[in-house]
């Protein structure tokens, strides 16, 4: 994978962190918004990002100048697509905003350029749905912070061609990044589906007055979410062996939740306008506090594990 022309559509929260990762790993990126001012915070975020980085000792701070140098900007989406090789939507989570923005790449980017949707929940083929060079069109699912969180999903719609997907694969493993193939466009794509899974079993056990909220979150970060890293479900499965995780299932599977719809303890708390973090309590109450130590010890530990394995390689 040589150096490849990165185009950047959406420059918000997820679209300058994912530029970052690519500027990092010497490819260059040409971030696209609607509007000066976002672009130039944009810009501030991403060097924002690289310095607190450079002071956890994840990079040099010889990097932090020439990433920067080779991230551009452009108010103009004609001039984002016509030279890039890779173009990657990051726009608002619309339908037919995105729907439109892929029509317009049709006419707008080289035929060879792959393009991708980093959409969270839509379906791919759906998007591409509207243009008219669909093999070329494949989602890449980053999760938030994109420059900490090493997994991208990258997702096969209908109409994706192999070609598309290995040269998205290749290009994510060049700028870092730890791609895996999610060969059916599904909802929730391979993670998000075993993450709510896991979410609304405990919505369940909290409806059920089997435990409190925090009890729950106790008995995930005490138990098995501290293994997690190392040792997932399908590895774990085969190390306490399939006959017992055979027995287990069929003694319990018949006891946890199979609903389609979302929890009563969620639909009673959002309409009563207890959203969680946003208004101070939801599931639980939280103090201004609080919720900023939540989120710096988030911030801090995603640091953290980025360090150690920077050093490992
Ligand atoms: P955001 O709202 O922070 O940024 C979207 C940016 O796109 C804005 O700066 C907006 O001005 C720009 N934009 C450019 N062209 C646009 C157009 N034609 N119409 C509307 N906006 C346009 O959104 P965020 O959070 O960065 O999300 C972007 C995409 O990434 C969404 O599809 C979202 O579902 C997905 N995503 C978000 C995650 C998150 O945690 N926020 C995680 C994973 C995926």
């Amino acid at each position: 994978m040589g150096k490849e022309k990165i185009a950047i559509i959406g420059s918000g929260l997820m679209g300058h962190g994912i530029g970052q990762i690519f500027a990092v790993h010497g490819h260059d990126v040409l971030l696209y918004d609607l509007r000066e001012e976002l672009l130039g915070k944009a810009l501030d975020n991403i060097r924002a990002n690289l310095n607190l980085m450079v002071k956890h000792g994840i990079y040099k701070e010889d990097v932090v100048e020439p990433a920067l140098s080779r991230v551009r900007t452009t108010t103009s989406l004609e001039e984002a697509a016509k030279d890039a090789d890779f173009i990657l939507e990051a726009v608002v989570e619309n339908m037919e905003i995105k729907q439109n923005l892929f029509r317009q790449l049709d006419e707008l980017s080289r035929p060879e350029a792959v393009l991708a949707s980093n959409t969270s929940v839509m379906s791919i083929t759906e998007i591409a749905s509207k243009s008219a060079n669909r093999a070329r069109i494949v989602g890449t699912h980053f999760w938030n912070p994109p420059y900490l969180i090493p997994l991208v999903e990258v997702v096969q719609g209908d109409d994706t061609s192999m070609a598309a997907v290995d040269f998205t694969m290749k290009l994510l493993e060049s700028a870092g990044k730890s791609p895996i193939h999610c060969c059916k466009d599904v909802p929730g794509f391979v993670a998000n589906r075993m993450q709510h899974a896991l979410w609304r079993e405990a919505m369940y056990i909290v409806e059920q007055g089997i435990a409190d909220a925090a009890t729950v979150d106790k008995a995930v970060r005490l138990s098995f979410g501290l293994r997690l890293p190392i040792l997932a479900p399908m590895e774990n499965a085969d190390m306490v062996g399939l006959d017992l995780t055979w027995s287990i299932h069929d003694y319990i599977l018949k006891h946890l939740c199979n609903d389609t719809r979302p929890s009563k303890v969620i639909q009673e708390r959002v309409d009563a306008g207890k959203l969680g973090f946003k208004t101070g309590e939801g599931l639980q109450t939280w103090t201004e506090q609080q919720i900023a130590d939540s989120r710096l010890q988030l911030q801090r530990y995603l640091l953290d594990v980025t360090a150690r394995d920077a050093i490992k390689r």
